[in-house]
């Protein structure tokens, strides 16, 4: 079986991706298993950019096929920010439900058709030799005008999908993964992985 690093300290993120993986003979591992810590510093400024940055720097250290994703929510209305400073965007540590007050309270008077949203999500797989496969994955949404829903994280509960009439933080985490960004991304990656690494 194929080791392959995810280049994560999510332990959610590498049950999300074996679970995709499962019909491929591969074994997705976080850093902590391969016995690698180190943090890499995220100063790209797009998410491609630090996806490749992660990946390429495990790749280096462990000589293992490693893959790496970087995400985040762009609004419309505010240039596409957070974007990829969603985690630092109002500070590292505030608490969530602070952002988000924060958040919709500037969105207070903008009408639905400016309140378009998305979660993005890139992922990257860096291949020993030097080989670079980079996938895409994106949510379309709005901006609620209220903090709905307990589940998922970060930015959930006011990133509202029409379609589904609910926010992703109202979601089932099986529900979510099926339509979500990273869920794409991943989806997409293990169809190229194939294709690279021919039948593991
Ligand atoms: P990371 O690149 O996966 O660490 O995500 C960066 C940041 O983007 C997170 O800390 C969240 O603020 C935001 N984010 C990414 N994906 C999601 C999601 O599925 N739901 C809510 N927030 C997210």
């Amino acid at each position: 079986m194929t080791k392959i690093i995810f280049a994560t300290k999510n332990k959610g993120k590498i049950k999300e991706i074996n679970a995709i993986m499962s019909d491929m003979n591969v074994e997705v591992i976080s850093m902590e298993e391969a016995g690698i810590n180190v943090d890499v510093v995220e100063d790209g400024t797009t998410f491609q950019e630090n996806a490749i940055k992660k990946a390429r720097e495990i790749m280096e250290i462990s000589g293992l096929i490693t893959m790496a994703d970087d995400s985040g929510l762009e609004i419309d209305y505010l240039d596409k920010a957070p974007g990829v400073y969603s985690a630092r965007y109002m500070g590292e540590d505030t608490p969530y439900n602070i952002k988000n007050s924060k958040i919709l309270d500037i969105m207070k008077d903008v009408p639905e058709e400016k309140r378009t949203a998305r979660f993005v999500s890139v992922i990257a797989t860096a291949i020993p030799g030097g080989k670079i496969i980079t996938t895409k994955g994106t949510i379309e949404g709005i901006i609620g005008h209220e903090i709905k829903g307990e589940n998922g994280f970060g930015y959930d509960p006011i990133f509202f999908v029409p379609e589904y009439g609910m926010t992703t933080a109202e979601m089932a985490p099986e529900q979510k993964n099926s339509i979500s960004h990273r869920g794409k991304a991943l989806r997409l990656m293990k169809d190229e992985l194939k294709k690279e690494l021919g039948d593991l």
